[in-house]
């Protein structure tokens, strides 16, 4: 972990919020590579939401909304978290951490001290914002769930589109929480984004158990083709205890991180809480039938998703084109994900007729994905400051290229060097990305 954090801010993936004026806890800002790495998860799951079905469209919602909505969705009564307080140290923990609260209890056992706890008390999660200029200014909620502006829109949405049910709505976006205890570099944050599915259907408890199914391995499959090793993914059923106050049933995807198995996403069956909170039906056009839909909703972090892709990606190996076998760092980062799509270097930077070469080679490319430039120091030095960042091609124009109007292309993970001529370029990559 304290690898990842510290390659996340050396080479522009995540740095602290505020940092110059000393952080501010919760908030993260993305550099250069992290916003292409959080583009590409969203692109990603944008693709396979909307583009690739017939059956999905999206939407974009206000952050803030009418206060209204949240007292109607129960956010304003039950989005809250339990909180304990240590009575010796008075730090505070959330209740249902059990491993936060046992690794607190033996940092106090060291010292011969026996931690006891307040009893939990419950936080509101939402963050208060004040709207206008004159007194009383107007209370308004920044939005604990991307969720509610797909349920608000109901009815817009229908009336204004072909769908019918079943169907669903995507969204990403941000949101915010005012979390106890923001923690785990980006993990628990107060200001994140999500990627969400609400799936209408009828009120039918098999079709609606069936969804459920469907989409939870639909979203399973989703992220083990973008590269997540299968072991480091499980299903967790919510016990009745810990499950949101809007859910019938739900079960998460959790990732193996090294600090232990962790939520990833949360697939919901909402039932019909929302829709028939905000007194919202459905009328079956052709039968006229009319009844409140229930909802399958799979809800996913972006910032989560880039930690987790990140974490999983990291390798640590000898390079076999080295003689010394020399140990590199490899973002073995699915090539959709990758921030840089592919490097370009001439093989000598004080060579013009090189150096011409490889930047023609560069803005052909550039123009169609994200490509790096590098002339600095050696040719293996170039290498492994890509693999560091993922980028799974590296193009290396030499002396044989001007005469042969070719090119070494270098594979990130195998380490292979091949050549392909330069007309080919652009359909190499375009095979290898699809
Ligand atoms: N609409 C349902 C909903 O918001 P959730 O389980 O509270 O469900 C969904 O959140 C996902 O959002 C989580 O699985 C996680 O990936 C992400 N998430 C939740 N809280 C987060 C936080 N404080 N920081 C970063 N990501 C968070």
């Amino acid at each position: 972990m304290e690898k990842i954090v510290s390659l996340a801010k050396r080479r522009g993936f995540v740095y602290p919020g505020s940092e110059i004026y000393g952080g501010i806890t919760g908030f993260w800002d993305y550099g250069p590579l992290g916003v292409e790495l959080k583009n590409n998860i969203k692109k990603e799951w944008w693709k396979s939401m909307v583009y690739d079905r017939d059956d999905i469209v999206g939407v974009d919602a206000a952050i803030i909304m009418n206060p209204e909505v949240w007292k109607a969705s129960g956010h304003l009564d039950s989005f809250t978290d339990p909180l304990v307080e240590c009575k010796i140290c008075h730090e505070r923990i959330r209740a249902d951490q059990e491993d936060e609260i046992k690794e607190h209890e033996d940092e106090h056992a060291e010292k011969k001290e026996k931690a006891t706890w307040t009893e939990p008390k419950t936080f509101n999660l939402l963050t208060e914002v004040f709207l206008g200029v004159t007194e009383p200014k107007q209370k308004a909620y920044l939005r604990g769930e991307i969720t509610q502006g797909v349920f608000v829109n109901f009815q817009n949405i229908v009336s204004s589109s072909r769908v019918k049910i079943p169907f669903g709505v995507a969204q990403i976006g941000k949101t915010f929480r005012n979390e106890i205890t923001p923690g785990n570099f980006t993990f628990r944050s107060r200001e994140f984004e999500q990627m969400e599915l609400e799936y209408f259907v009828k009120p039918d408890e098999k079709e609606s158990q069936e969804t459920f199914g469907y989409w939870k391995e639909e979203r399973m499959s989703w992220y083990v083709s973008l590269g997540i090793k299968k072991e480091n993914l499980r299903f967790r059923v919510h016990r009745e205890s810990e499950r949101a106050h809007y859910a019938r049933f739900a079960e998460d995807i959790e990732y193996n991180s090294p600090f232990g198995w962790k939520e990833f996403e949360g697939i919901h069956h909402r039932g019909d809480w929302d829709l028939s909170r905000h007194k919202i039906t459905y009328k079956d056009s052709e039968t006229g039938e009319k009844y409140t839909p229930w909802v399958i909703e799979t809800s996913g972090g972006i910032d989560r998703a880039a930690l987790f892709f990140l974490l999983d990606a990291y390798s640590e190996d000898g390079d076999p084109s080295t003689k010394l076998g020399a140990s590199r760092i490899v973002l073995k980062l699915h090539p959709k994900l990758a921030p840089y799509k592919v490097a370009v270097f001439p093989l000598l930077a004080n060579k013009p007729e090189l150096v011409k070469l490889a930047q023609k080679i560069y803005n052909d490319l550039r123009c169609r994905y994200m490509t790096a430039w590098d002339d600095r120091g050696n040719i293996g030095k170039r290498y492994y400051s890509q693999d560091e960042i993922g980028t799974p091609w590296c193009i290396t124009v030499d002396f044989e290229s001007l005469e042969k109007e070719d090119v070494t292309v270098r594979d990130r993970d195998t380490t292979k060097q091949v050549r392909v001529e330069i007309s080919e370029l652009i359909s190499y990559l375009e095979e290898r990305l699809r």
